[in-house]
């Protein structure tokens, strides 16, 4: 058997090392590891690199022997590739023939599809199950992500822990290898971007140092040039989409929680909380936007909206995680012990990894198990004159940006995230952005639904605002399901209403989905019919005649994105859910001050919210003395006490005094005392 796992093996601005340990023992058993660390920006030097941690590991397990588990195969094992030190990813994998070949699968994106991945892909070769490969891998994938600063000898224990895991002898087995030399990276990377028509892009290799040099490398080898090409050439002038037939969605296509009764929601509450309870629940978080709107530079989760108590996004929504874990275990019709998990896989971009992920670390998780937390990075597209060409920012650095929020589909696959998925059992995913403080994170009610509904994939809407509110809208586009931007959709239909005054196009979409795991997958083969979206951009550049830096004050260039919701045309059973705004929408994407979606909005909602949990339980909440009287009353109850106003019961009949923290149980006391 042969396994491959490629883990973020480079990286913008990273570095990586690569061992191979030879089976002295002669089991048969081979395994290189590697790991990677981050460049300082280029603007900062190499200095202070030599105390940058690796991080990251890659690691590729090749063995063809099977050590007692798997089958042997047949085959000679591959030698990893020369030119990079990694094994050559660029083959139709067993598990490759395994997989059903979608009938839309043309051989054109076929061949795209296997144009090469230089990184972030697995490759199997292997006579096992792709199922036993995939776990395999999931395993040690798991393993090597719960490790910060890696050590190669930890990865290798935490991958022997698991039940498919080489034999013991592997541990003494590591010895370096040698990377090839920079030139004879650059020999094979030149012919591949040559071939490709973006050669040049190392128009300026000659007069670079060699640590300019090795940036080059590593930003080109993290562009798959002949997909971005692909992309380019099917997107760029195409004929733009004509307007497209938008009708409302019918009426029985969609679900409200505002209008059905008590049984139907306690029946999909009942259903989310056992498919929790059973850990058959898990949650994605869109978090690679860099809040340009917003006016920071920080991850917008890490943005504290000035609660009295300070938490941030993340912090909200890691609580709601663990709250909900709590509720979903005491649901158990009989306990079995076993811990309830929901597992948060949670997606960054170059611009929002590293701090990211250095949050969730200085802040202990906020409490989860580090291994049920897991980063992952959307890719990234270049971007293109109108011609097709790649600009360069700078001499060593091509022009990329991510690609856009629809990266995810691809994300999930590369970034090993569906393999995870498989691994744990979980077929229901539920997925949200960041930037929404009320999100109600693994909502039973809407998971259940989804679930009894067999919906493939499902999109949670609120009532406009307005007709000119900055949602787009979820409705019917050339006669199936989509979300008409609110950036297209023409004032005509905007403005439109109903008899009673309603808009017709109502169903305000707040980017909140819920989809099988059998669908994320099947989200492959549908990827060739994707349209991108091109946004015409200034793109700041070298030009490559004089060197000189350009910053053009008209458009340029071209950036490309995928939406997340353009898969939904392809979803077999879509179901939408309506939901009322002031329980679950209220979206920080304006900066301090602004009269919508802005830090104030966000606390006002929340602070709103829990007033409304607590007099619903029968408290009274006056207004005390130590807080500002023009404020709204400030009583925050932490998600690790209520999730959705539940658990509040005891504070019937009592009067709290603003301003109020509950934040445990002790602060309930307190206030019964
Ligand atoms: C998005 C929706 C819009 C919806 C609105 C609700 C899209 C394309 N549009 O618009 O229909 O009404 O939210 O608030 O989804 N993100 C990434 N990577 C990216 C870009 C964005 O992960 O490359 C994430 C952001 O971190 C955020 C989410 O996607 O969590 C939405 O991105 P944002 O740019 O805020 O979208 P909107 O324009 O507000």
């Amino acid at each position: 058997m042969q396994i491959w796992l490629a883990r973020s093996l480079v990286g913008r601005n990273s570095w990586m090392r690569l061992r191979q340990a030879p089976c002295e023992a002669g089991c048969g058993w081979s395994l290189a590891t590697g790991s990677t660390r981050t460049a300082p920006e280029p603007h900062q030097g190499r200095q202070g690199d030599a105390q940058r941690p690796w991080s990251e590991i890659a690691l590729v397990l090749h063995t063809n022997n099977t050590g007692g588990a798997p089958q042997q195969s047949q085959r000679s094992p591959t030698p990893p590739d020369s030119n990079n030190g990694l094994p050559d990813w660029d083959r139709r994998t067993a598990a490759d023939s395994a997989r059903p070949v979608s009938p839309r699968l043309a051989p054109s994106r076929c061949s795209e599809k296997r144009s090469r991945h230089s990184h972030r892909y697995r490759s199997i070769d292997t006579a096992v199950s792709d199922s036993t490969a995939i776990s395999t891998i999931s395993t040690i994938h798991t393993a090597i992500s719960t490790i910060d600063t890696i050590s190669t000898a930890a990865a290798v224990k935490l991958a022997l822990q698991s039940p498919s895991a080489p034999p013991p002898s592997f541990q003494k087995l590591f010895s370096p290898v040698a990377m090839p030399s920079l030139e004879e990276q650059y020999a094979t990377l030149k012919a591949r971007f040559d071939a490709a028509g973006q050669g040049h892009l190392f128009t300026y290799w000659s007069s670079l140092t060699d640590s300019e040099k090795a940036l080059l490398i590593e930003n080109l080898k993290v562009i798959d040039v002949e997909r971005a090409n692909a992309i380019f050439k099917r997107t760029y002038g195409k004929p733009e989409e004509q307007h497209p037939k938008i009708d409302p969605l019918p009426a029985d296509a969609v679900d409200s929680t505002l209008s059905a009764s008590k049984e139907k929601l306690d029946h999909w509450r009942d259903l989310g909380l056992q498919l929790i309870a059973d850990g058959k629940v898990a949650v994605i978080l869109l978090a690679g936007g860099q809040g340009t709107r917003l006016g920071s530079s920080a991850p917008k989760g890490c943005y504290d909206i000035n609660l009295p108590s300070k938490k941030s996004l993340f912090e909200l929504q890691a609580q709601r995680i663990l709250r909900i874990q709590e509720i979903a275990a005491a649901h158990k019709s009989k306990a079995d012990g076993k811990e309830v998990i929901v597992p948060w896989y949670v997606m960054t971009s170059g611009p929002t990894r590293a701090a990211t992920e250095q949050y969730f670390v200085s802040n202990n998780y906020f409490g989860l198990k580090k291994e049920n937390v897991f980063f992952f990075n959307q890719g990234v597209l270049p971007a293109f004159t109108f011609d097709g060409k790649i600009f360069l920012e700078n001499k060593y650095t091509p022009a990329v940006a991510p690609d856009g929020n629809g990266g995810i589909y691809a994300a999930l696959r590369n970034e090993g995230v569906i393999a995870d998925l498989e691994r744990r059992g979980i077929p229901h995913v539920h997925a949200y952005c960041v930037d929404n403080c009320l999100v109600k994170v693994a909502d039973p009610i809407f998971i259940g639904y989804c679930a009894s509904k067999n919906a493939d994939c499902g999109a949670k809407s609120v009532p406009k605002a307005h007709a000119h509110e900055s949602v787009g809208v979820i409705s019917l586009r050339n006669g199936k399901p989509g979300v008409v931007e609110y950036s297209e959709i023409p004032k005509s239909y905007a403005e439109l209403t109903k008899p009673d005054g309603t808009l017709v196009y109502n169903a305000g979409n707040i980017a909140n989905h819920y989809y099988t795991t059998e669908f994320l997958k099947r989200v492959e083969y549908i990827e060739a019919e994707l349209d991108f979206h091109i946004a015409k951009k200034k793109i700041k550049h070298v030009d490559l005649a004089s060197g000189e830096s350009q910053s053009p004050t008209t458009p340029n260039g071209v950036k490309l994105e995928l939406f997340i919701f353009d898969v939904f045309p392809f979803t077999q059973h879509f179901a939408v859910f309506e939901v009322a705004r002031k329980e679950e929408f209220s979206p920080l994407k304006n900066a301090p001050g602004s009269k919508d979606d802005s830090p104030e909005t966000s606390r006002a909602d929340i602070l709103n919210q829990t007033v409304r949990f607590a007099t619903a339980a029968g408290a009274k909440v006056v207004k005390g003395e130590k807080q500002d009287q023009n404020d709204i009353p400030v009583l925050e109850i932490s998600p690790l006490v209520t999730y959705a106003g539940e658990g509040l019961e005891r504070l019937k009949g009592v009067t709290i005094t603003t301003p109020y923290i509950i934040n445990s149980e002790a602060d309930i006391a307190r206030l019964l005392a």
